[in-house]
């Protein structure tokens, strides 16, 4: 599949390592990362439903979510190098088996490695809102990714996303109603199996409403 854009969905950020941080990454990362190519998920994890998470930052949901599900394979797609060093420290610790790291921009990885119909979710939880209309472009929900995403999902597999901006949230829903080959509902709370996230702390703490979608896939006609 072509490459759909180079527009970036992430800001560079300059922040270090911590000292856990960066000892895991030097002594840990290759037990945890992905391998290069094209994943066959059926011969490498057979019985494993397969999430990828992109954006996973610190990680701590993300390491919430996989102790408690260790049937689901957790991809944790993130730019941002100390946060996966952060996540693969604590997940070395737990000794967690089912979660893998890319450290890579989520667009090329989908393009370049994960298969059509290969996942159960897809996990955008608190995307990088740009603000500003003039880097509205680089929202990652937008028409411009959507049809990537659909395509990379088994029939019946989900696109769940969360924010706590408010124009952000109203793109999140006309965009996911809009596609014909999705079934979008809106969450009315939190469920209780869904970790809360550093990103969502920080949006109740400012008094920020949370929008929280599921979109389902249907099957082709
Ligand atoms: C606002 S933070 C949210 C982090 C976490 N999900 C949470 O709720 O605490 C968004 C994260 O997405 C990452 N990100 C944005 N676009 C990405 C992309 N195309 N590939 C990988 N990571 C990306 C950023 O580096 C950032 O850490």
């Amino acid at each position: 599949m072509p490459i759909v854009s180079h527009i970036r969905t992430f800001h560079p950020r300059r922040s270090r390592p911590s000292t856990s941080a960066t000892f895991a990454l030097q002594n840990y990362l290759d037990e945890f990362l992905m391998p290069p190519g094209v994943w066959d998920f059926q011969s490498i994890y057979p019985h494993h439903q397969v999430i990828l998470e992109i954006g996973s930052g610190m990680g701590e949901a993300a390491l919430e979510f996989a102790q408690k599900n260790p049937d689901v394979l957790l991809i944790c797609v993130e730019v941002h190098t100390p946060g996966v060093g952060s996540l693969i420290a604590k997940a070395k610790e737990s000794g967690l088996p089912n979660i893998r790291v890319v450290v890579r921009d989520a667009i090329e990885v989908l393009n370049d490695c994960v298969p059509s119909e290969s996942l159960d979710e897809l996990r955008i939880w608190f995307p990088d809102p740009w603000r500003k209309t003039k880097h509205q472009n680089r929202r990652i929900i937008s028409d411009q990714f959507l049809g990537l995403f659909i395509n990379k999902l088994k029939v019946g597999g989900r696109i769940h996303t969360i924010t706590d901006w408010e124009h952000y949230g109203k793109q999140m829903a006309l965009v996911l109603a809009q596609d014909s080959r999705i079934d979008c509902v809106e969450l009315v709370a939190r469920p209780n199996w869904r970790p809360i996230t550093k990103f969502e702390r920080r949006g109740i703490a400012d008094g920020r409403p949370i929008r929280e979608f599921i979109a389902s896939k249907k099957p082709a006609n």
